[in-house]
């Protein structure tokens, strides 16, 4: 389903809570639509019914850390069947707020889960009935917001919405999540976009253009 050297169809955008994605993210979905681009805008864990449910139990509810892995796969599971690949077979644009590299990234490196346990899951989670071995589902491009903990930490502190289980981790958990990002994108440069999520969102958001036009991906002339 990758499709390195095509125009990018499946966008992920990932980082430590407290990156800034979000705005983003929107924000991009609201300029693709407005070209008249279909698109699909969802998240993780989330995007599916059954799947926004898992997620009030992942962010809420107190569990061991390999129930956790197991229900953030259960729900991307579910999530991929029901919207991501139909969106992909309409010829959808999909962006996905975190996808698998999170999982990696949280229950991998934050929660101590070995990078081949999270694999062989992502393996089974992401191989569409009747597909061969070879064609799992992969994200086309990723944007990884990279920004330093105690940013994100500080940014944290202002939003004045309750912190969910993960957002009230300490800051040396969000520390080993970074490193986690860190080493995906090292193992993954092919999909991987770096963005430097400290600097102002005007900059963070041409970042994000700039990206996506190297790519292929018509955006816009303006910013
Ligand atoms: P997030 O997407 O940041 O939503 P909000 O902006 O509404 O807080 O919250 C989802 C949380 O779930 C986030 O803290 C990261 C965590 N998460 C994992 O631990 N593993 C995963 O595989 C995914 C997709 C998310």
């Amino acid at each position: 389903m990758t499709a390195s050297a095509s125009i990018p169809r499946f966008i992920t955008f990932e980082g430590i809570d407290g990156a800034g994605k979000s705005t983003h993210i929107r924000q991009l979905a609201g300029r693709l639509r407005a070209q008249g681009l279909p698109l699909t805008l969802t998240r993780e864990p989330g995007g599916s019914p059954l799947a926004e449910k898992l997620r009030a139990l992942l962010l809420q509810e107190p569990m061991d850390a390999l129930s956790e892995l197991l229900l953030m796969f259960a729900a991307r599971r579910d999530h991929i069947l029901h919207v991501i690949a139909p969106a992909l077979a309409r010829g959808e644009l999909v962006l996905c707020d975190r996808f698998s590299d999170a999982s990696f990234a949280y229950q991998g490196a934050g929660r101590g889960f070995d990078v081949s346990v999270i694999a062989a899951l992502e393996r089974w989670a992401q191989t569409l009935p009747g597909a061969d071995d070879n064609a799992m589902l992969q994200p086309d491009v990723t944007f990884w917001f990279d920004v330093p903990p105690e940013v994100a930490a500080s940014r944290l502190r202002a939003d004045p919405r309750t912190a969910d289980k993960f957002e009230a981790q300490p800051q040396d958990f969000f520390a080993r999540v970074a490193a986690g990002y860190a080493a995906r994108a090292a193992a993954h440069p092919e999909r991987f976009v770096r963005i430097d999520a400290a600097q102002p969102p005007q900059q963070v958001w041409e970042q994000v253009l700039q990206a996506l036009r190297i790519r292929g991906l018509y955006v816009g002339d303006q910013e």
